[in-house]
This record gives structure tokens, C-alpha cells and sequence, in this order.
């Protein structure tokens, strides 16, 4: 089993900007979501874990390694696909990879070809090994950033909004890809898509400002809101009204007809109860805190 524990993290930027606010989590194998809007913090608290930042205050332990001052420790062991891969440059997908996994200390020869050809079979890029990565399509890219990730056996993976740019036949493949892999490592997938979170970790946290909201398993958050979700039709010119005695969590036009949701521990009057689903819980959190 593989533990990372943050605590008390803190990081400001040169230009001041506090984007991490004494965040402390544990997290252990199996697939963690991290789910905030933009500009709450999810890319940097990553380039802090992988180490491409360092921290202004706070700890990082991986495996009881402290990564912060030993950060090679951290690089040995980890798979990250940024949110922004950048430049590409001009060699063929075999070359990359086998690039990449000399840099990642995959010294014999057969050990790293066995590797790229397992891998690129595995994202289903095998037939496209000797195409150049930068004339990829995006999910292709995004696949091509999953075996990267993958190169020499990591314990940790971390993947920053890998789903952004893919249609939805590309983001199953891929979420169902990081899935397999999550039983016996750490997988954190950053995102804001509370679907993606929904259908593939076992444990998330929502975080907003830099700071972390909430933690929890999904199912347990959704169950947290059982018989505390209600809806109703209303006219456009009531809402007002309507969010400044109830809290309204969401609102949504359907069929011209303005159907909001809100957060109530009684039925409030004229209101049907609803299910609630992870969207519920991502709006709530979100607007008990802005
Ligand atoms: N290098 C930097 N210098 C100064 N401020 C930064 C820097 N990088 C990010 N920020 C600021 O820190 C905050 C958090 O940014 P970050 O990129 O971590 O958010 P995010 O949750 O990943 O957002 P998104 O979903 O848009 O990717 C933002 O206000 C951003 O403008
Ligand atoms: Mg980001």
C-alpha cells in the first residue's frame, strides 16, 4: 500500500497570490478525485506534489519519504500528465517514449522495448508508433500522455484535467484505462467534471480559494444530502426571492420553464423532494463557501 500525506501545505507565489491554504490530506491507493472550479488551486497543489514547486510552508511525505527536500525520490516513483503537455517535439511516439525512459533510469535495452510496446498497445497507439506525437489528434496526445505516465512501473500517478478536449467516446476509454491501473497504485485525477469523479474514484475532495472544502467517499457525501434536496418550477422574475430565503444550489431551464434546486433540512412549501447525485453536493459545498 502507498501513502502520500500532505499537512499544513501552504504555497504563495512571487506575485503574492496565496493558492494553497493549509491543505492536509491522506491519500492512499485507488483513484482520488480532486474536484474544484477554475482557479481553485488543483495545478498548483499538483506541481507542488510532483515537485516542479516548492511549497512555502507545510510537508510531503510519500511512503514516510519526505518529497519536498528529496524530490528525487518523488520522480523515481511518479507518472504525471500536466494539464498543459506544451511542445512536442519532432520524433516519432517510439522515439519519445524511449526518451523519456532512458530518463527515467530504464537502462536495458529489452526491459524499455518490452515497456513502449506493452504500453503503446495498451492506449492503443501501436499502429501509430512511428507517427510524430505533435500531429496527433488530442486524444491521441492524451493517450500518448498516459503511457508516458506509465513509463517505469510508478507508484503514484497524477493526471491534471486529462479529459479536457476529449469527446465522450475518448474520455471513456481513457477514464476506464486510469481506472484499471488504480488498484495497486495512487491515481489523482484533478478535474472539474463531477461526472468523471462520480464514476471512478473511491475517494475525492472538493476544493475552492486554495483551500479544501471537503472530503469524502462520493457515496457517502451523496447520502450526507438524502432528504435535503428539493425542487420546484417557478417564473424567471421569482428568483430573486426565492434565493434570498432558500439556498438555491442550482438553477436550470427545461422546456422555457425555470426549475431551481435547493438545500433545505424540511420541505420547504410547494417543493418536491429530489435524489440526490454528486452535482448536489459539488453546488452545495461550492455555495456554502463563496
Ligand atoms: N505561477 C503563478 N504565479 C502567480 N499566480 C498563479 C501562478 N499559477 C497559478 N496562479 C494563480 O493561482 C490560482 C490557482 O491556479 P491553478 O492553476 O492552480 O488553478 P486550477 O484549479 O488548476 O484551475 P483550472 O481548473 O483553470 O486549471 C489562480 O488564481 C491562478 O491565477
Ligand atoms: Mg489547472
Amino acid at each position: 500500500m502507498n501513502t502520500l500525506k500532505i499537512n499544513n501545505l501552504e504555497l504563495t507565489y512571487k506575485n503574492g497570490h496565496q493558492a494553497i491554504r493549509n491543505i492536509s490530506l491522506e491519500i492512499k491507493n485507488g483513484m482520488f478525485g480532486l474536484l474544484g472550479p477554475n482557479g481553485a488551486g488543483k495545478s498548483s497543489l499538483m506541481k507542488t506534489i510532483v515537485g516542479l514547486q516548492k511549497p512555502s510552508s507545510g510537508s510531503i511525505q510519500f511512503n514516510d519519504v519526505d518529497i519536498v527536500s528529496n524530490s528525487d525520490y518523488i520522480k523515481k516513483n511518479l507518472g504525471f500528465l500536466p494539464q498543459d503537455f506544451g511542445v512536442y517535439p519532432k520524433v516519432s511516439a517510439y522515439n519519445l517514449l524511449n526518451h523519456i525512459a532512458i530518463l527515467k533510469g530504464i537502462k536495458d535495452d529489452t526491459e524499455r522495448k518490452n515497456q513502449i510496446q506493452y504500453l503503446l498497445e495498451k492506449v492503443n497507439l501501436w499502429n501509430f508508433k512511428n507517427k510524430e506525437v505533435h500531429t496527433f489528434s488530442g486524444g491521441m496526445k492524451q493517450r500518448f500522455g498516459v503511457a508516458q505516465a506509465l513509463l517505469a512501473s510508478p507508484k503514484i500517478i497524477i493526471v491534471d484535467e486529462p479529459t479536457a478536449g476529449l469527446d465522450p467516446e475518448e474520455r471513456n476509454r481513457f477514464n476506464t484505462l486510469l481506472s484499471d491501473i488504480s488498484s495497486e497504485v495512487i491515481v489523482i485525477l484533478s478535474t472539474h467534471l463531477v461526472q468523471d469523479v462520480k464514476n471512478l474514484c473511491s475517494e475525492m475532495t472538493i476544493m475552492n480559494s486554495g483551500r479544501i472544502l471537503k472530503t469524502g467517499k462520493p457515496k457517502e457525501l451523496i447520502e450526507d444530502l438524502e432528504g435535503k434536496i428539493w425542487s420546484k418550477f417557478i417564473d424567471n422574475d421569482e428568483l430573486e426571492t426565492y434565493q434570498s430565503n432558500l439556498k438555491v444550489i442550482s438553477q436550470q431551464l427545461i422546456e422555457r420553464q425555470l426549475q431551481i434546486t435547493v438545500f433545505a433540512s424540511t420541505q420547504p412549501e410547494g417543493f418536491l423532494p429530489v435524489e440526490p447525485i454528486l452535482e448536489h453536493v459539488y453546488f452545495n459545498i461550492l455555495s456554502q463557501n463563496s
